[in-house]
């Protein structure tokens, strides 16, 4: 019978054992970013509503449709965390990082909420880690950004996923062409919302997913035809760089993001196993954020998010394993108090050791033991019986081929540690 209480629509719990996938993948991401560097920034789950509205953009589906918005007790309006770039930017003008050493370079990660329509890859509350890099506006810090995330997916062994890459223009060319595509979509015959989104937001047309609309966009100008010489410059030598690295890549003129800060360099990982919802992380640089939000200086920035949910996502679609089943190495049977006493000692002398370790508490009798032992997922049982512990001896049991072999009581830890090849 159930209680009554669901979790909120559209918000997954990660339960075990898919929970230690999950938290593997995480650790892999942020690894990724630390050997390159980034140091761990943890920031509010919520903040002023206004940091959003101006960060990512009045116009964009994440502020007008998607934020979770509410008054609290003092009647401040404040908002879930939609994504984890503005909230950055903050901590950064108001910590005064600006002033120290450039590029700041951050990583962070945790839950974001967006009130989105629930569907497979698709959640309410979804989890990225994501990097930061502030301060330098410099085409192989772009490289960098996008390299750490391909050898992160690398690590976990995906390989059936794309990188798709294109340029968004600077404030030097970014309005001319915004004009000129203004001109052309006006010169459609386009439905009044549709319309309306190109008076606001014309990028966003190109995004445009029905048929008739696509067909009408297909001659469309691309940001990427005019280019100032300096966003052009930037995007080869971006190009350049991962080339060098052996990134592979695809220019997709017509990738439209669904946040408004962004200028330059512009990319998303795309997995091809997860249907609608493919996309597995992406990010860009955004010249003019930090001093929108307050910064003194005009410092441009690159980073990105990897959606944490999709890229286990990613895993599953392609039968990959990023943590061991098992969630023990070894499980203790004590057969008897006596037992019990001395397995407690040999257990936290392993886990001082760092060897997982777990015992058949309750009083189980041998039979209930075994089996807790094997749905453990350990390698190894030792079980002591009370003759085994008189005589200073301590049965070790191989889970998987059923050998035993009686050794030594206080050796049992060194023989374990062996036996499992640490
Ligand atoms: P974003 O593209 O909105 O970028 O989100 C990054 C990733 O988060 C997506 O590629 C996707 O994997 C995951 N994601 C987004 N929404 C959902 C959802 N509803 N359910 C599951 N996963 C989702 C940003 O948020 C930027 N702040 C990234 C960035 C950092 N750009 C520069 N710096």
């Amino acid at each position: 019978m159930s209680s009554g209480f669901q979790a909120p629509r559209g918000i997954p719990d990660y339960i075990p054992p898919r929970s230690a996938q999950f938290q593997a993948v995480r650790d892999t991401l942020t690894r990724a970013a630390q050997l390159a560097g980034y140091q761990h920034i943890e920031l509010p789950i919520f903040e002023d509503t206004g940091l959003f509205a101006r960060g990512v953009g009045e116009s964009t589906d994440v502020v007008s449709k998607e934020m979770y918005t509410f008054a609290d007790r003092g009647e401040r309006s404040v908002t879930l965390r939609p994504e984890g770039t503005a909230g950055v930017m903050r901590a950064i003008i108001q910590h005064g990082l600006d002033r120290g050493a450039l590029p700041v370079k951050l990583t962070y990660a945790g839950p974001f909420f967006r009130y989105e329509k629930p569907q497979e890859g698709r959640y309410r509350q979804l989890q990225q880690v994501g990097v930061e890099a502030v301060g330098v506006d410099d085409p192989a810090l772009d490289a960098e950004v996008i390299a750490i995330a391909d050898e992160a997916y690398r690590r976990l062994g995906l390989t059936d996923y794309r990188l798709e890459l294109t340029s968004l223009g600077d404030d030097t060319c970014r309005p001319q062409y915004r004009e000129l595509l203004q001109e052309f979509l006006f010169g459609l015959d386009l439905d009044e919302e549709t319309r309306q989104r190109a008076e606001i937001n014309p990028l966003r047309v190109l995004d445009d997913k029905r048929p008739h609309i696509k067909d009408a966009t297909a001659d469309a100008p691309l940001m990427l035809d005019h280019l100032s010489d300096s966003a052009r410059g930037h995007f080869e030598q971006v190009r350049a760089h991962l080339d060098r690295l052996g990134v592979k890549y695809e220019v997709n003129p017509r990738m439209v993001r669904g946040l408004d800060y962004y200028t330059k360099t512009t990319f998303e990982f795309v997995h091809d196993g997860l249907g609608a919802q493919s996309g597995i992380g992406g990010g860009g640089r955004y010249d003019g954020l930090l001093q929108q939000l307050g910064g003194k200086q005009a410092l441009s920035g690159i980073g990105f998010g990897l959606g944490v949910d999709r890229t286990l996502l990613a895993l599953e679609a392609e039968n990959i394993a990023a943590a061991p089943d098992s969630r023990v190495d070894v499980f203790g049977v004590p057969l008897g108090e006596p037992a019990m006493d001395k397995l407690v000692e040999v257990a936290a002398q392993l886990r001082g050791e760092g060897v997982r370790v777990d015992l058949a508490y309750g009083g189980k009798g041998l039979k209930g033991a075994m089996k807790s032992a094997d749905r453990s997922g350990a390698a190894f049982a030792l079980v002591l019986g009370e003759r085994e512990l008189a005589e200073g001896r301590i049965e070790l049991k191989d889970l998987n081929t059923g050998d035993q072999q009686s050794i030594p009581l206080d050796s049992a830890a060194v023989v374990v540690r062996e036996r499992l090849g640490r």
